[in-house]
């Protein structure tokens, strides 16, 4: 499947959704609270009944289809906003705005879809450190939002998994209870509440046994990434939500009404590896969701998309959400390609040949021979129409709407033998190992410019590919992946996102056989990345936290995470990106995740709930807009807001620093020794001075709150663009507490803003 995923995020952030004939549109209707009805006992009756006062009298039209049809609600919201979904034409809504307590109405967004070895590498261990304290995450739900579940796959398997705690509400959709067992406690599906939960597509059953699959011996694909397969959080408990159809769509509507019940059901932790485009965080159908499901005490984990290495490309980057970015692991799956003239450059590829053998095939380069430019150099099934190619190796482009294991196909069904994609440059060191249908290997852009110079300059040229399998220790790991979506963030410049990177890139976990895509490797597993692998593994992290520690809040599980996270690879060098250059902070935020010590992170930086409305009034959001996210009236005008750089959060991001200091105060919770004092250590953003005040903290007892002062001066008066980097660590004789820094300068247009 390889870089599948990505691009549906690539193809649906860019274009519209093909609008269906019909008049009828799902709306989500936000409205004021009937206080009185909420608060009174039985109140979901009354608050259904209040919903539908806001249907229009009008109640059916005749769609441009020539059907009738009747507005209606879809899903009545009580848990993640005051609001319904409906289906509605444009007319009944405007008709509807009329009612009084009406606030808004929107179309809904739809969201896409954004794998062992990974918990060896995350230095999880059996029967030893954060496995053992933590119990591998017994008696931690975590709630997974995705394409559904293949229930009977190995992964899912409850041998040894106690029942689900006595606080777990949730159900198995009806036909699918006995699917249902002591690790996957709950399955629900919406779309209309048709759809069976199983999982058509694969992505929900890789991202569910990431977070928390059973022990499986032997998983591998083509007998690559051989090894014992486990999810991050193995003892956790897993609840589906099927909100993704087959198609890659997941309506915001079927999002929203998931949250909705996983909070009734009584999840721990909510995964998510979905997103959308860009917008403010009222109007982001996750943020919208995720801050209520926060404030009931459930960590939720999101992908931040797979559009980097563009920058201010970060998803899902509420400062109440864990965002995470993705990162390679220190396997290779090694693939090797050599050309006549005796060069020979480095790929990947799951792709594995039953015998091995150095044959020299004649190269044909779909770009070069291409009649429709637009079309072959991606080798789409179809477009190879030269007879040329049959018993050739093919040059394709990567992207260009295709799979690569898909590219494979259309070559071998036009007569190919074997086939080289080639990556485009932003992509750096970064390639995917596919299962593939025959022999091929994906090679950097750097690598493919040879192979292709090469292609084009002899009469005859020849290649032969190899493969060596999969090889582990890669020193320069983790590095970040190319498409991970960067910072700044743009529904918040001054919170640093994402916050943390992950596993991300060729990941092997569970996969449907039935699935198209793995018709041919006929193996219950599958190898895929994106930031959607990585975000899983960070939820089976906080499942382990959560387990160790069952009176984290949210946000003290995500400072842990943060607080102790790795700026440094293997080589203890500093973590590089894709173009092995060192990484930037907008890539890492504060680095990889390192499970062990966020287990024991000496001091973290609760979030109050109460201060995300001084800070969302902060963000000069009107009352209507702050009011949908908190469920009740607001009135800024009476709140005394903050600046975002002000919230308790565990990094820094100061987004326009000018000739005035800003000074900032964090207050920081004990929870490593009782009486352990801590001094700071600074590492100034070039061009800043960075002062913290006081510069040691004495703690006396656990849970102990203290507060510091930061102040950030600008240097010099020299106006400069890009970001500036440091941090900002407390330590201890035992304990290192580290919060990333990131400055960017005020860029002085007036002689007012110097
Ligand atoms: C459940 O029932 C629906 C509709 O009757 C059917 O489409 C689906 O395949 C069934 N699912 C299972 C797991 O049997
Ligand atoms: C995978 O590893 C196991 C244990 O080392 C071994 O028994 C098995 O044959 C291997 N499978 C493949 C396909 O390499
Ligand atoms: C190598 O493999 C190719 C097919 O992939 C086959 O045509 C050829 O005969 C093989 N050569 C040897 C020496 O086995
Ligand atoms: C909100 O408005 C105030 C006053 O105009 C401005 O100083 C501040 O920078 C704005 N905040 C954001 C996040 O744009
Ligand atoms: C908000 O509060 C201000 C100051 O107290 C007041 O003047 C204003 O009328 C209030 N606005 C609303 C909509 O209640
Ligand atoms: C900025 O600094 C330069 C020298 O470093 C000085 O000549 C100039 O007057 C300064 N500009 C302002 C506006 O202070």
């Amino acid at each position: 499947m390889g870089f599948l995923k990505i691009f549906f995020v690539f193809i649906f952030c860019s274009f519209p959704w093909p609008t269906i004939q019909s008049d009828f549109e799902t709306y989500i209707v936000h409205v004021e609270s009937p206080e009185s009805l909420i608060t009174t006992q039985s109140s979901f009756m009354d608050l259904e009944s209040y919903y539908l006062s806001f249907l229009p009298e009008t109640m059916s039209a005749i769609s441009s289809s020539g059907n009738e049809e009747a507005a209606s609600i879809i899903y009545s919201y009580h848990n993640v906003m005051t609001g319904f979904a409906a289906r509605l034409t444009a007319e009944q809504v405007k008709e509807m705005e009329k009612k009084h307590g009406f606030v808004s109405a929107q179309k809904q967004r739809i969201l896409s879809l954004h794998t062992t070895h990974t918990p060896s590498f995350l230095g999880l261990q059996q029967n030893k450190g954060v496995w053992k304290d933590s119990n591998y995450g017994k008696g931690v739900i975590i709630g997974v939002l995705d394409t559904g579940i293949i229930p009977d796959h190995p992964s899912f398997s409850d041998v040894g998994m106690p029942s689900p705690p006595a606080k777990w509400k949730g159900v198995c959709k009806s036909n699918f209870t006995n699917k249902c067992n002591n690790k996957l406690i709950g399955a629900r599906s919406y779309e209309l509440g048709n759809a069976s939960p199983i999982d058509n597509d694969g992505h929900g059953t890789h991202t569910a046994s990431t977070a928390a699959g059973a022990f499986v011996k032997g998983a591998n694909v083509h007998g690559n990434a051989n090894g014992t397969a486990v999810g991050v959080a193995p003892l956790a408990h897993i609840a589906i939500y099927k909100v993704c159809g087959f198609d890659g769509k997941c309506p915001g509507s079927d999002i929203l009404a998931a949250m909705d019940a996983a909070i009734d059901d009584g999840v721990d932790i909510l995964s998510i590896s979905l997103g959308g485009s860009l917008s403010p965080l009222y109007d982001e159908t996750i943020a919208l969701g995720a801050y209520s499901t926060t404030q009931r005490g459930i960590l939720v984990s999101c992908s931040a998309g797979n559009s980097g290495p563009s920058p201010a490309s970060v998803d899902n980057s509420a400062p109440w959400i864990l965002t995470v970015g993705a990162s390679t692991l220190d396997r290779k799956i090694k693939a090797t390609v050599k050309l006549g003239n005796g060069e020979e450059f480095e790929g990947e590829s799951a792709y594995h040949p039953k015998t091995s053998n150095a044959t020299f095939f004649t190269l044909f380069d779909a770009a070069k021979n291409a009649k429709d430019p637009s079309e072959t150099p991606y080798c789409r099934r179809g477009s190879l129409t030269d007879p040329a190619i049959r018993g050739k190796i093919v040059l394709c482009l990567a992207f260009g709407g295709v799979a690569n294991v898909d590219k494979g196909q259309a070559v071998k069904d036009a007569g190919g033998v074997g086939m080289i994609v080639i990556n485009p440059s932003q992509y750096g060191v970064t390639k995917s190992a596919d299962a593939h249908v025959l022999p091929a290997l994906v090679v950097s852009a750097a690598d493919g410019t040879k192979i292709r110079a090469y292609t084009n300059s002899i009469l005859n040229p020849v290649a032969t590919i190899t493969f060596q399998g999969t090889i582990i220790g890669d020193k320069n790991a983790p590095i970040v992946a190319a498409f991970s979506s960067r910072g700044p963030n743009t529904a918040s410049r001054g919170i640093l996102k994402p916050d943390i990177i992950g596993p991300g890139v060729n990941i092997l976990a569970a996969w449907p056989t039935s699935v198209d895509g793995n018709k041919n490797t006929k193996s219950t597993f599958n190898i895929i990345s994106g930031t959607s692998m990585s975000c899983p593994h960070l939820s089976g992290v906080a499942a382990l936290l959560k387990s160790s520690h069952p009176d984290w809040s949210p946000a003290v599980i995500k400072s842990a995470i943060m607080t102790t996270a790795d700026t440094l690879n293997l080589a203890s060098s500093p973590i590089l990106d894709e173009r092995l250059s060192p990484a930037d902070i907008y890539a890492i935020g504060a680095g990889h995740v390192n499970p062990s010590r966020a287990n024991d992170p000496g001091l973290v930086y609760d979030t109050p709930f109460e201060d995300y409305l001084p800070y969302l009034c902060g963000l000069n959001y009107t009352n209507s807009q702050v009011g949908k996210l908190l469920k009740r009236k607001v009135n800024c005008s009476e709140v005394e807001s903050i600046p975002e750089a002000q919230l308790n959060y565990p990094s820094f991001c100061i987004s326009r620093l000018g000739s005035t200091p800003q000074t900032f105060t964090r207050t920081v919770t004990n929870v490593g020794d009782a009486k352990s004092s801590y001094t700071v250590q600074i590492a100034s953003p070039k061009g800043v001075v960075v002062k913290v005040k006081p510069r040691k903290l004495i703690f006396s007892e656990l849970k102990q709150k203290l507060t510091y002062q930061v102040t950030f001066s600008k240097r010099t008066n020299s106006s400069k663009s890009g970001v500036f980097e440091g941090f900002l660590k407390w330590n201890s004789n035992k304990y290192s507490v580290r919060s990333p820094i990131a400055v960017e300068f005020a860029l002085a247009t007036k002689y007012s803003d110097i």
